[in-house]
């Protein structure tokens, strides 16, 4: 594992994007984003006191579905071990980490070539969200201590590179945890149809299978719907 740091940089996502070579394992690390990039082009506030890293790993295909899933189980556990009540903390699919109804990690894999570049944002000892406030949560407000942002950032991608050879023997456990920890469990969703707007039918969540897709069903329906991406907003 090799670091590279940044005060300040756009953001750690876009920069391993430029880069000519990839070097799997080396982490793009910043204290601030001036353009934090979230999933489907949104906007991840990124002020200094959080967790903002990058890194890419070599693709291959048979990973690649399960990289996503695999990244917020990995981020779920460090976490898991810096809070208290570990209860209300939950894996949200395909790639978010709540602490009760407040996201504390967001997660975005981009293909690039033959690698996937994998950036996480976490919440540490920031405090401030902007537009989000309402919306995100942070470990110091979790728990009242200000915690080691370098060293959480080092234990997710140490464990994630000890781990990620053996992704496919442990599968079955991963899914274990992330469904039974999972945000959406005994919740209605409403689904974002193709004309943009959202469904009249409400799904039940029934689990993230083992093709990392969501599986969703709705009353009066016999088949499950599954889905490998999808927009959903809860009910
Ligand atoms: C999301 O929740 O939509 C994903 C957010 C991912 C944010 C991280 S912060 C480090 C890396 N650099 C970025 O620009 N984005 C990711």
């Amino acid at each position: 594992m090799k670091f590279k740091f940044f005060d300040e940089i756009n953001s750690t996502n876009t920069y391993l994007r430029r880069q000519l070579k990839l070097e799997e394992f080396e982490v793009i690390v910043a204290k601030r984003q001036t353009d934090g990039k979230g999933r489907r082009d949104s906007v991840w506030v990124s002020n200094e006191g959080a967790a903002l890293f990058s890194f890419a790993v070599e693709d291959n295909t048979e990973l690649e579905e399960k990289i996503t899933i695999f990244t917020g189980y990995v981020v779920y556990e460090v976490l898991k071990k810096y809070i208290g009540n570990q209860d209300k903390l939950t894996f949200k699919w395909p790639n978010d980490i709540y602490y009760e109804d407040k996201k504390i990690c967001g997660i975005v894999c981009e293909k690039v070539r033959k690698h996937i570049i994998i950036g996480i944002g976490i919440n540490i000892n920031n405090t401030d969200f902007g537009m989000f406030r309402k919306k995100a949560i942070s470990l110091v407000e979790i728990t009242g201590k200000i915690h080691p942002v370098q060293q959480i950032i080092e234990e997710v991608v140490s464990n994630f590179e000890n781990q990620f050879h053996s992704l496919n023997k442990d599968w079955e456990h991963i899914l274990k945890i992330i469904n039974e920890n999972n945000y959406l469990k005994g919740r209605k969703i409403r689904i974002k149809q193709r004309n943009g707007k959202f469904s009249e039918k409400e799904y039940r969540f029934l689990r993230v299978d083992r093709k990392g897709k969501i599986s969703l069903i709705s009353k009066g329906d016999r088949d499950e719907l599954k889905f490998a991406s999808l927009e959903f907003k809860i009910v």
